[in-house]
């Protein structure tokens, strides 16, 4: 496969950020993967059964890079085992002003402020209901719009809409770039907008309808993690994704765009979101699947998120800096490090760390 990323990643990377990612999806809706990519199939130890629905590998491009649907056809040619489009709000909203992406070369990270910016819930919908459902699968982040004042509203306005045309549906309250969203993880708005999200969803489709998983922040504090995995417990949640973008700023960063407001992502988020993926792990008992998310760049990340309780994994940043390539590599690297430890299959790996630990 050639690497032409190797080319123009690095003239991508010296011009805005959201213009290279609107050159991105331009060359993606143009067919360009088609016609440079070649499929190769997956091998059968990345094959797993999550939520009844068969994923030919695990690796998920995550939430945001295809907020309209309109590449992930191209993204499931790429080699994802599946993708998440949205976030979607039921009305389309402009965001916040630009420039509100910025990528941390010497980090590996990239820092957003978007807010929600998209085509809002009719163009997605329409989008989604016109694919091939063959094709792959596809799930949708859901957010409610910056002027709502009835969340749980916005939630069952999505859900209703979507579930028929959606393999998954995730409720988003973690992105840090819409006033007040987060506020919705304590658990009182998170019961009421998880009951008004299912109940949308059971009305829309009432046989087998698409899995409902709720996606969390890497700055909750403990209690609040306690919080959540009661509710994912009592609620029956169907997923929890792990996690969102982090306020936090480590000291380790060293780009002169770490000052600039919004949500940071890659390499420096590894760390906390898989801590905190492992935590939910233990605290729902390995019952619910989990989808690890945030700074996986390698197939021994991917690893280590399935080890730590992950069953899926997703990666938006790694794809900026790496280009398409990094998926080929990623699968090939995983798929050599379960068969050196002996798996025979992602599900055998999966939360692998907390049996070691517990038989030490
Ligand atoms: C995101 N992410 C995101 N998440 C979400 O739930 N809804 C969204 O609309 C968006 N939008 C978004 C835009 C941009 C520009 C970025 C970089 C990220 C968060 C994303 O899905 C993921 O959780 C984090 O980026 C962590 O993964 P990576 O990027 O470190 O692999």
């Amino acid at each position: 496969m050639p690497d032409i990323y190797r080319l123009v990643g690095p003239i991508l990377r010296r011009v805005d950020t959201e213009k290279a990612h609107g050159f991105a999806l331009a060359a993606l809706r143009h067919g360009v993967v088609r016609r440079v990519f070649s499929q190769v199939a997956d091998p059968a130890t990345l094959r797993s059964v999550v939520w009844d629905r068969v994923f030919s590998n695990p690796i998920g491009l995550a939430a945001g890079f295809d907020k309209n649907a309109e590449v992930f056809e191209a993204a499931l040619e790429m080699g994802f085992g599946f993708v998440e489009v949205g976030g979607v709000t039921p009305k389309p909203q402009p965001g916040n002003p630009k420039p509100r992406l910025f990528r941390l070369n010497v980090d590996r990270a990239v820092i957003n402020r978007m807010g929600f910016n998209n085509d809002g819930l009719d163009a997605v919908a329409s989008r989604l209901r016109a694919r091939d459902k063959t094709a792959g699968l596809v799930g949708v982040n859901l957010g409610k719009n910056k002027e709502s004042v009835d969340a749980a509203a916005d939630y069952s306005a999505l859900a209703g809409e979507l579930a028929p045309a959606a393999d998954f549906l995730v409720i988003n309250v973690s992105s840090p770039n819409t006033p007040g969203l987060r506020a919705l993880q304590s658990i009182e708005p998170l019961l009421e907008i998880i009951h008004a999200a299912r109940s949308a969803r059971d009305m829309a489709v009432a046989t087998n309808p698409p899995p409902l998983l709720l996606k969390i922040s890497p700055d909750l504090e403990s209690s609040e993690v306690n919080d959540i995995a009661k509710v994912a417990l009592d609620e029956k949640l169907d997923g929890v994704i792990v996690s969102n973008t982090t306020l936090a700023r480590p000291q380790s960063l060293n780009a002169p765009e770490k000052v600039e407001a919004g949500g940071l992502s890659g390499a420096p988020l590894f760390e906390p979101s898989t801590r905190l993926l492992r935590r939910m792990y233990e605290l729902t008992n390995g019952s619910i699947p989990l989808v690890g998310v945030g700074g996986v760049g390698s197939g021994a990340d991917a690893y280590a998120k399935i080890r730590a309780g992950a069953s899926l994994v997703q990666l938006y940043t790694a794809l900026v800096f790496e280009g398409p390539a990094i998926l080929s590599r990623i699968k090939r690297d995983l798929t050599a490090l379960l068969e050196r430890d002996g798996y025979a299959s992602i599900a055998d790996a999966v939360g692998a760390d907390h049996r070691a630990n517990s038989s030490n």
